[in-house]
């Protein structure tokens, strides 16, 4: 790690590093697993449509944002509002992050455990047998997460496994797990796909995934995609602004920014590509939510020549994207707990771990027969993406657009005028006039307020 001689702050040391890193975080479950249940739930095509132009006109210039103050505060979520000149309040979302960071990291290393389990059922030889019980792989899913205890145990695993690797530091452990984990999860996801569209129902999932049908666009939908596409690229509570707080100055922000965008929408495609084919071939419900492509992978290992190596390589992948998925994550509180609170690194590590461990291991009971008032797991889920992370953008983007420094905005941007062809002033009005009420009227519209 490069060291700042001011600080003890580290640094990422290259740009692929960077790059790795970013598209580390944003690539995850969130394309694997959320995208194609979500895209599903929201009637396919139409739903894809809502994503890439939330993608594009709100998830893009966001990501400049957060790379934008996290870079000129280089320091945590909740402090650089204060260091960039904030009026009162606005450390306080900070803190909003924070907390919505953890809700997170609650849930998806409940996921990610899944995904875990999966590996282990393939390494052992077993996968493909489960879908011979009873109600085939679906039920066999269904047992499973019902089960409690194994799924605490995975939960535990990925958060000690994550926050092992967090504690190695930015640069050791984040950017080189990543360099090397991303491009191969692309190979086996291109391969998986020539393998989906050699399906009888090829025709069918792509028609799904790629003809509209405009009717299904309610506004659900449309709050839906727009959360997963917050969701997706890890924008909304300071994850990228955390990030970039590690970046250097050589570092070009919108290239980064738009990269980032463009491969973590690709494989979210991808993934989509490989699901619904699949779905469509063995009559499996789309609309079935969280639960759909742990039904879906082991079917579509369970036909493939070579099946469970197939499957060890794509579980594998899948836990190890999380855990870069994870690592950023668990960065955000471990950040504020440093620059903010002024702990020890390790010290602020096993806080963050222990918090997240309560809130994961209430995430994993969520499954079983508990009878519980309410289910942690989706509502974690659903109120962080939906709502908390699109009300995080919409005030990342007014606090960019509105009271940040314009000069500051703009020597970011451009590295202080050695960057040319950034489009310094489309970011500007995207995150000043239409960032801001678009989120707003969106989320009025589908909680019904207007
Ligand atoms: N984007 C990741 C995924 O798609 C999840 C993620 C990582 C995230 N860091 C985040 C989501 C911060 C919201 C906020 O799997």
């Amino acid at each position: 790690m490069s060291e700042n001689p001011k600080s003890s702050r580290g640094y990422f040391a290259t740009k692929a590093g960077i790059i790795a890193a970013t598209v580390g975080s944003a690539v995850g479950l969130g394309n694997i697993w959320r995208f194609p249940y979500e895209c599903g739930q929201g009637g396919g095509a139409a739903f894809l449509l809502c994503y890439i132009g939330f993608i594009a006109l709100l998830g893009i210039p966001v990501i400049c944002a957060e790379f934008i103050l996290g870079r000129a505060a280089h320091t945590d979520f909740f402090s650089c509002f204060e260091r960039l000149g904030s009026r009162r309040g606005w450390p306080w979302m900070g803190l909003i992050g924070i907390v919505a960071s953890l809700m997170i990291i609650s849930f998806y290393s409940v996921v990610a455990g899944w995904a875990f389990e999966y590996l282990r059922l393939s390494l052992s030889g077993n996968l493909i047998s489960t879908g011979n019980s009873q109600g085939g792989f679906g039920a066999y899913f269904a047992t499973f997460t019902g089960s409690g205890y194994a799924i605490v145990i995975w939960t535990v695993v990925v958060l000690a496994l994550n926050y092992a690797m967090v504690l190695g530091g930015v640069r050791k452990g984040i950017e080189r797990a990543s360099t090397i984990m991303m491009p191969l999860l692309g190979v086996l996801l291109v391969i998986m796909c020539i393998n989906s569209l050699m399906m009888p129902g090829a025709a069918d999932g792509l028609s799904f995934l790629f003809k509209p049908d405009f009717s299904k666009i309610t506004w659900n939908v449309i709050l839906g995609a727009m959360g997963q596409a917050f969701f997706s690229l890890s924008i909304g509570l300071g994850c990228m602004l955390t990030y970039a707080s590690y970046f250097k100055d050589s570092a070009e922000l919108f290239r980064s920014a738009a990269t980032t965008g463009i491969l973590d929408t690709s494989v979210a495609i991808l993934a989509g590509v490989m699901i619904f084919p699949a779905v469509f071939t063995y009559g499996i419900a789309p609309t079935q939510g969280p639960t759909l492509v742990f039904e879906v992978f082991p079917t579509i290992f369970s036909k493939m020549a070579g099946g469970t190596i197939w499957a060890i390589m794509f579980f594998f992948m899948l836990a190890l994207a999380s855990l870069t998925s994870t690592i950023s994550m668990s960065e955000i509180s471990i950040a504020f707990f440093v620059d903010k609170c002024g702990m020890r690194r390790r010290m602020a590590c096993i806080l963050s771990f222990v918090l997240a461990l309560a809130g994961g291991v209430i995430c994993a009971l969520s499954f079983t027969h508990l009878d519980w008032p309410v289910n942690f797991f989706n509502l974690f889920n659903n109120v962080s993406s939906n709502i908390l992370l699109p009300i995080g953008g919409l005030l990342i983007s007014v606090y960019t657009g509105h009271i940040l420094n314009k000069k500051i905005f703009t020597e970011q941007l451009t590295n202080n005028g050695k960057l040319h062809g950034v489009p310094v002033g489309l970011l500007r009005f995207l995150l000043r006039w239409i960032c801001p009420p678009a989120i707003a009227i969106i989320l009025a519209m589908s909680i019904g307020l207007i």
